[in-house]
């Protein structure tokens, strides 16, 4: 039975896949953890525990006390807030990852989930249907920092058999746990200001096209990667996931459909400059072929699911 460690339970994804993998794996055997306390539906459904990825010695402690088996390591500094404290952001992306390759190869933790990004490409990339394997010249911290996750993920899995599992998410979107910060956050926050204020004064310009996915579907993806036969996987950094594709005009049209009086206005601040140099879509074939992807929301089946749990959560 594996016995499973989350790190960054109480995020935008963390806060969804631990309740999801509880139900795969069973309350007891995943043990959320974070720097912050998460919902009460986590820490009354099973193990949680205050934990910072960046003490080395406590991350070990707990994997070797719990005899853990398998980490989904969660804990990053998204886009938008990378580029307010750049070296900090590195220190912390580099080495929440770097602690979690260390334990995995020193301990029975050998099986290593940890999301890269969309992030990874920049603006020398093909912006269309960027393929798997491609010019990768990040100019953000962000972005920088989750292509070179991706190589020391490789480089582990080559020199010492740490089952390091990844893919590069696009922008996610949820109703249940508000985003961390990053550039693509829009597309979350204009479906809490269309319930609540029925406008949105939108970051990004009106025809800015990029991946998103809705936040079931990632996680179905991850847990299909994280359980499928290693012979499975051609690749060991992390796989194109592209979900959908669209501009922040498109989803105010969307949302229209459901609240005709809804407005949105533009007003890119430095957050435009990083949407620019990401795709607008990506070619997820290989993961497609690999490991069977296949993800099901497209922007209006999410929008209708979107507005109608916020109009519940926040009544
Ligand atoms: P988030 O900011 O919502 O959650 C991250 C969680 O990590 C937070 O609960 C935070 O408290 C925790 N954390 C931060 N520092 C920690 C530390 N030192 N020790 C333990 N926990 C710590 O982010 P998210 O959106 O859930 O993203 C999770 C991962 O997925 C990140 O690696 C992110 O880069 C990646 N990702 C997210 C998206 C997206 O759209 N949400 C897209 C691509 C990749
Ligand atoms: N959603 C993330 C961000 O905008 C992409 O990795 O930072």
């Amino acid at each position: 039975m594996e016995r499973i460690l989350i790190i960054g339970c109480s995020g935008q994804i963390g806060s969804e896949l631990t309740l999801a993998l509880r139900k795969v794996y069973g309350n007891e055997h995943v043990f959320a953890t974070d720097i912050k306390q998460p919902a009460t539906d986590i820490t009354e459904s099973g193990p949680f525990q205050i934990l910072n990825v960046l003490d080395y010695d406590a991350l070990l402690n707990f994997v070797q006390k719990n005899n853990i088996t398998q980490v989904y390591n969660l804990a990053a500094i998204l886009s938008g807030n990378a580029e307010k404290n750049p070296l900090g952001s590195w220190d912390i992306n580099m080495k929440a990852l770097m602690n979690t390759l260390e334990v995995a190869r020193l301990t029975n933790a050998k099986r290593l989930f940890w999301p890269s990004s969309i992030a990874v490409f920049g603006p020398t990339t093909p912006r269309n249907n960027t393929p798997q394997l491609c010019v990768m010249e990040p100019n953000t911290v962000y972005g920088i920092s989750k292509l070179a996750g991706e190589r020391w993920g490789e480089y582990y899995f080559n020199k010492y058999g740490v089952d390091f599992r990844s893919v590069r998410y696009p922008g996610l979107i949820s109703y249940k746990t508000e985003a961390g910060g990053g550039t693509t956050d829009y597309a979350v926050e204009i479906y809490y200001e269309a319930i609540r204020n029925k406008s949105y004064k939108c970051f990004l310009k009106e025809d800015s096209a990029l991946p998103m996915m809705f936040m079931e579907d990632a996680i179905n993806a991850t847990i299909k990667l994280m359980q499928v036969d290693s012979e499975n996987l051609s690749l060991r950094s992390s796989y194109n996931v592209g979900g959908m594709s669209f501009t922040p005009k498109q989803v105010a049209e969307a949302i229209k459909k459901y609240i005709p009086e809804f407005t949105i206005t533009y007003e890119p601040d430095f957050r435009q400059a990083i949407a620019d140099s990401w795709p607008a879509s990506i070619d997820d074939s290989v993961a497609r072929n690999d490991w069977g992807l296949n993800d099901k929301y497209n922007i209006d089946s999410m929008t209708k699911v979107m507005l109608k749990e916020i109009a519940k959560k926040l009544q």
